[in-house]
């Protein structure tokens, strides 16, 4: 059995048949969107520590079709609200029919444009969680900001970090290796933090998450 096989018997195992999840996938992938979500395990481990934490507001670097946002909106306690960014405009329309057919567009706000554009109109803002999944190059300049935006104890969680095991190729000249590096490597330094990471296999293939908490 490979890692894809065994996230198919876990999700057919720990979850339920969910419509609008599937009916998101779907939706994306008739729209021809790239097909790089998290994983339904993924989505679900985002969802339970946005509902440990009782996190009741939320930002997510990345939106694509909304799935992780799905699953991230449905954690938050109640008057919770997720703010996403999304560059793509073709995105965010997809993503805004997911988010209503699943039922939780009432605490979810889509924005569109480049993610650092839209951080000025949030400044006044605090966040308990934060999901870095946008453009692997402003990964760091994405966590600070939320880092310096984040309420003690809060967490900022950051995708594919891993990158099939590249993240430790030190001579590595790929562009999305080199940024995970520095972001690791300045994050590491920050005294506002504590940093884990944990490398995930399963039907994504071979990569990982940060764990930013914020002290
Ligand atoms: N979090 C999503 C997947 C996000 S894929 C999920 O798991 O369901 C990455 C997304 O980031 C893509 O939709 C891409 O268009 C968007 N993106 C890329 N560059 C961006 C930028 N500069 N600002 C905001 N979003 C960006
Ligand atoms: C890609 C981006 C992601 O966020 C991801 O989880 C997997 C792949 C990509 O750009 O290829
Ligand atoms: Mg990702």
């Amino acid at each position: 059995m490979d890692a894809a096989e065994v996230d198919a018997y876990l999700e057919s195992t720990l979850l339920a048949e969910d419509r609008a999840l599937t009916d998101a996938l779907r939706r994306a992938a008739d729209a021809g969107l790239p097909p790089i979500q998290v994983s339904a395990m993924q989505g679900k481990f985002l969802h339970l520590l946005v509902q440990a934490i009782g996190a009741t507001r939320v930002l997510e670097f990345g939106t694509l079709a909304g799935y992780s946002a799905i699953w991230i909106a449905r954690g938050l306690a109640p008057g919770g609200r997720l703010t996403t960014l999304e560059l793509d405009p073709r995105h965010a329309e997809v993503a805004r029919q997911n988010l209503a057919a699943a039922g939780v567009d009432d605490r979810v706000d889509v924005v569109v444009g480049p993610a650092v554009d839209s951080l000025p109109a949030l400044d006044g803002e605090t966040f308990d969680f934060t999901f870095v999944d946008a453009d692997k190059v402003s990964t760091s300049t994405y966590v600070d900001w939320a880092v310096g935006h984040t309420r003690p104890g809060g967490l900022v969680v950051v995708d594919n970090v891993v990158r099939n095991g590249a993240v430790a190729d030190a001579d590595s000249d790929d562009v999305n290796v080199r940024a995970v590096r520095e972001f690791l490597a300045r994050i590491t330094a920050d005294p506002r933090t504590d940093t884990t990471v944990i490398q995930t296999v399963g039907a994504k293939g071979y990569d990982g998450f940060a764990l930013v908490a914020v002290r």
